[in-house]
């Protein structure tokens, strides 16, 4: 916890395994006053994770580690999350399910952005299957991490419409554009309940 601008900053850690353009908006509104956050550690599991370099530019502490090749690379992680004493971990594209040592030492201090209305369409390519399957609406839902995947307890969703002209790609844009407005937001709201 550190105090800056004197208000109460709790350290959260994002983790990664891609673009990271949700790290990006939740960096950015990280600044703001009524912000109860600060981003202090990124972890991927994908060296080459764009996201990376978004915390390389930020000055923000940055691991990359692969939980699939042993336990010992879990517990560095663990290590890194008790050092910086991060209250909440955010998962934002962040493509692998934890390890259940994990979800059980961090139980209600996991959360995930998804892009659907869960408990639709969970896992990869959900904008497509939405398409292909006609939907007339989809979105995106901010959840608790369980052992299962896209399963945890709904925190917020937000619906957005398809029209006749959307396809994959701008559905994803639509939906993406909300996940950046109410991630920051969602995730404040936890902390502020923690
Ligand atoms: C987002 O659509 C998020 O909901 C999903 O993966 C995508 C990650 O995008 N879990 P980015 O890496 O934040 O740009």
């Amino acid at each position: 916890m550190k105090r800056l601008n004197g208000k109460i900053k709790y350290n959260i850690a994002v983790f990664i395994s891609g673009r990271g353009s949700n790290l990006k908006s939740i960096i950015k509104h990280s600044s703001k006053k009524k912000v109860l956050y600060k981003v202090k550690v990124v972890i991927s599991n994908k060296k080459k994770a764009k996201g990376l370099l978004i915390a390389k530019k930020k000055r923000i502490k940055s691991y990359y580690v692969d939980f699939t090749k042993s336990k010992k690379q879990g517990y560095k992680i663990l290590n890194i999350l008790k050092k910086n004493n991060i209250k909440l971990i955010c998962l934002a594209g962040f493509m692998r399910i934890l390890p259940s040592y994990f979800i059980k030492l961090y139980k209600g201090k996991i959360i995930n952005i998804h892009p659907s209305l869960l408990p639709k369409y969970k896992g990869l390519n959900a904008h497509k299957r939405v398409i292909e399957n006609n939907e007339k609406y989809t979105g995106c839902t901010i959840h608790y991490v369980n052992n299962f995947l896209d399963s945890g307890k709904i925190i917020f969703q937000r619906k957005v419409k398809i029209t006749k002209k959307d396809d994959k790609k701008s559905i994803e844009k639509k939906v993406l554009k909300i996940e950046h407005h109410i991630y920051p937001i969602i995730i404040n709201k936890v902390l502020s309940n923690l």
